[in-house]
């Protein structure tokens, strides 16, 4: 019982992923707001039945929930949403930014709306929710919250141009919210999923073996640790897939280092691209903007 006490906001909780959060959380004893306006996979239409199916799971299994069927691509819906949380269950403790949609299509084929469209939904509507819960869990001191990011993203997937563009924005912002989280003791991480479910039905996945082991209910244990106390890292990107997790990290290699004080062409790049991009030496990034400057130009004589 790991969320024992603790309120937990899942967006996007109707269906797939979101949906096993919310029961897992629950099971875990965290009092539970289900978001969903319900809708298709293109985000078309809307219906309550999506979170209200899953209330009536957890209440019928001895839990605690309410729903919300406020769209988190809006500022004042996110406000709600957030509202609801604190209406009906006093405070916020974890939220997990998890709904989305699919606008697929070749990066020369896609029309502008829909890349605008998938940003408005993973990355504001994150941003939205994120922004709502902040000032309380700076206020309580106290918070965790979750991405959920893609390969698509970390990796490239054609066709999803702007999923990926969405997915990668993400890791920014968490990134700079785990900075400016820390010192009121609010974790952020993210979520790089693997799972059936209707977004990923018909996407020519590897094998129906595989899609038959990639459930989304295998995803949900690593979204429940990072949404409780237990979790003591931030700016994680845990992958889980079929029951398989690890973690993606960004690595920057040592590279090398001219001096600066001197002219420095494009010829001294070309010769040096082999070594500078040689992932052998590379470790992985810290926050802060320097990053390896300070150590590179140490080995030139200039000690900052
Ligand atoms: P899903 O389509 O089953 O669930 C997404 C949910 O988000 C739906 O219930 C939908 O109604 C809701 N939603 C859509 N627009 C919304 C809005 N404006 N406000 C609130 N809720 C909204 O898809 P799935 O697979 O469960 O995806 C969940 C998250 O995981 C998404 O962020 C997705 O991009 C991400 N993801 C999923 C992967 C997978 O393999 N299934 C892989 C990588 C990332």
């Amino acid at each position: 019982m790991r969320m024992q006490g603790r309120v937990a906001v899942v967006t996007g909780a109707g269906n797939g992923l979101g949906r096993e959060h919310a029961l897992l959380l629950a099971r875990e004893g965290a009092r539970v707001v289900v978001n969903d306006p319900g809708g298709s996979v293109n985000g078309a239409g809307g219906d309550n039945a999506a979170a209200d199916k899953v209330v009536a799971q957890i209440r019928a299994a001895g839990g605690n929930a309410v729903a919300n069927y406020d769209s988190v691509a809006t500022p004042e819906g996110a406000q709600r949403l957030i509202d609801t949380a604190v209406k009906s269950f006093g405070r916020v403790d974890a939220l997990i930014n998890n709904a989305g949609i699919l606008r697929d299509k070749s990066f020369a084929k896609m029309a502008l709306e829909d890349f605008e469209a998938v940003l408005r939904i993973h990355l504001l509507g994150s941003t939205y929710c994120t922004k709502a819960a902040w000032p309380l869990m700076i206020e309580q001191k106290y918070g965790r919250v979750i991405m959920t990011t893609s390969v698509a993203g970390t990796s490239g997937n054609f066709g999803q141009a702007n999923y990926g563009a969405a997915k990668m924005g993400l890791l920014g912002l968490m990134n700079v919210l785990a900075v400016e989280g820390a010192k009121a003791n609010i974790k952020v991480n993210a979520v790089s999923p693997g799972a059936t479910t209707r977004m990923t039905q018909g996407l020519g996945a590897v094998s129906s073996e595989i899609d038959e082991l990639m459930q989304a209910a295998h995803v949900a244990p690593a979204v429940a640790y990072m949404a409780s106390e237990d979790c003591d890292f931030s700016a994680n990107i845990i992958t889980a897939a079929a029951g398989g997790f690890g973690r993606v990290q960004f690595f920057e290699t040592a590279g090398v280092q001219f001096d600066p004080r001197k002219p420095i062409t494009v010829d001294m790049f070309a010769d040096a691209v082999g070594r500078l991009t040689d992932l052998g030496t590379a470790k992985p990034t810290a926050p802060g903007v320097l990053g390896q400057m300070p150590a590179r130009l140490a080995t030139v004589g200039i000690l900052l």
